[in-house]
């Protein structure tokens, strides 16, 4: 089996899982490619850690299969699988040195003393700890004590790796920092990885593609790109980045609301008279006529604009929308635009479109709540 052309490494085939009466995990699916990072984002209590856990090996499914290079390992136990698992508590050995602390499992599986001493010199170089390779975890930054456990997880060498929130418990500076780093160290080492967070901005940077879990439900798999430009769903639409949603009904070939008609394109396929939302990002939004515009524009309706903050890179806008709602969106403007066209509160302004997605009206995630009846019991 492949994904474009390359090896599958991890399938996780149509996965289920109960806690009491709590449907955690329903129906998953999705598969790894060898020289893949897959991000799971979702919010906290989505079931992303159980399906780590169901994959290497810690937890047992209700049904479905997880597949590692091509081997049904449902049935295996945790240590043979070959998965490495690195967690948000880094759970290093105290009172072993960093070297010892990489070295441990080779010394486990009694590899001989000059085997240890390369594997972990190269790993030690691999992670950048030349200068604290004697020291204790207590004397180390959470971020190198970061960097120690996936060194230690890959002396293991595993054929596959999963990242559980690693960066949770770090500040924002150190997080932006070591992503980057790890980004770099598994395009090196070359092994299938899956990491989850909650971060949006972690994942749409970390991930070749990224999977969103909402309430124990894959709705959306794809690259960063298609899943912020191309959302599935309302909640991937909200969920990765602001949107802005409006109700209408398809006519032909438009969407319409009121006032309101765009034209929608060629890939857009609805059924005449259905119920539909549009949905567009702040950023996508043009707050003037399109003169010297390059991009495909259509106007959507007037507005009058309610606020304008400054937020550093950009201006945030709250328009209220010539509707009978006066229904409130937000706008993003970068500096070229503000300085060009500065707004004040009170103005009338023609609000336009450069891109939007038009997603069919029903609300799955409430549905899917509500199809989860949790009886509290554990
Ligand atoms: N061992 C368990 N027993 C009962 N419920 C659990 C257990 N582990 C997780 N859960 C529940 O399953 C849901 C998903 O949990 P989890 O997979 O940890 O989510 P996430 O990692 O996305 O925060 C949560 O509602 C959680 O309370
Ligand atoms: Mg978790």
């Amino acid at each position: 089996m492949q994904i474009n052309n390359k090896q599958i490494a991890v399938s996780v085939r149509s996965v289920g899982k109960k806690f009491g009466e709590t449907v955690v995990l329903d129906d998953i699916n999705f598969d790894v490619a060898a020289d893949e990072t897959v991000v799971l984002l979702g919010a906290s209590g989505s079931g992303k850690t159980t399906i780590l856990r169901i994959i290497a090996g810690l937890e047992t499914p209700d049904s479905g299969k997880i597949i590692l290079h091509g081997k049904d390992v449902t049935e295996l136990p945790a240590r043979e699988r070959g998965v490495g698992v690195i967690f948000q508590s880094y759970a290093l050995f105290p009172k072993m040195t960093v070297e010892k602390n990489i070295g441990y499992g080779l010394l486990l599986r009694r590899a001989s003393k000059p085997e240890i001493a390369e594997t972990v010199n190269r790993l030690i170089e691999l992670v950048h700890l030349e200068e604290h390779r004697q020291k204790y975890p207590s004397q180390l930054s959470g971020g190198q004590q970061q960097r120690v456990a996936i060194a230690r997880a890959l002396a293991y060498e595993p054929e596959v790796l999963l990242f559980d929130e690693p960066f949770g418990v770090l500040d924002a500076q150190i997080r932006t920092r070591l992503r980057r780093e790890i980004r770099t160290l598994l395009k090196k080492i070359n092994v299938p990885s899956i990491f989850i967070t909650h971060d949006q901005e972690e994942a749409l940077e970390l991930g070749d593609r990224i999977a969103v879990l909402n309430a124990g439900r894959l709705e959306q798999i794809g690259t960063p790109f298609d899943v912020y430009t191309k959302p599935a769903t309302e909640y991937v639409a909200t969920f990765l980045g602001a949107a802005n949603l409006l109700l209408g009904i398809v006519r032909g070939r438009n969407f319409e609301s009121e006032n309101i008609s765009l034209e929608l394109e060629n890939e857009m396929n609805f059924r005449d008279g259905q119920s539909v939302k549009l949905v567009f990002r702040p950023e996508d939004i043009f707050l003037r006529k399109p003169e010297n515009l390059m991009q495909h524009y259509q106007k959507l309706t007037e507005g009058i604009v309610e606020e304008v903050s400054f937020v550093g890179a950009f201006e945030r806008v709250i328009v209220r929308l010539d509707l009978s709602a006066k229904q409130p969106i937000i706008v993003t403007r970068p500096k070229t635009e503000t300085t060009a066209f500065p707004l004040a509160a009170g103005q009338t302004v023609t609000v336009g479109l450069v891109r939007f997605r038009i997603l069919p009206n029903f609300t799955l995630a409430s549905e899917r709540a509500s199809r989860m009846v949790d009886t509290g019991g554990r």
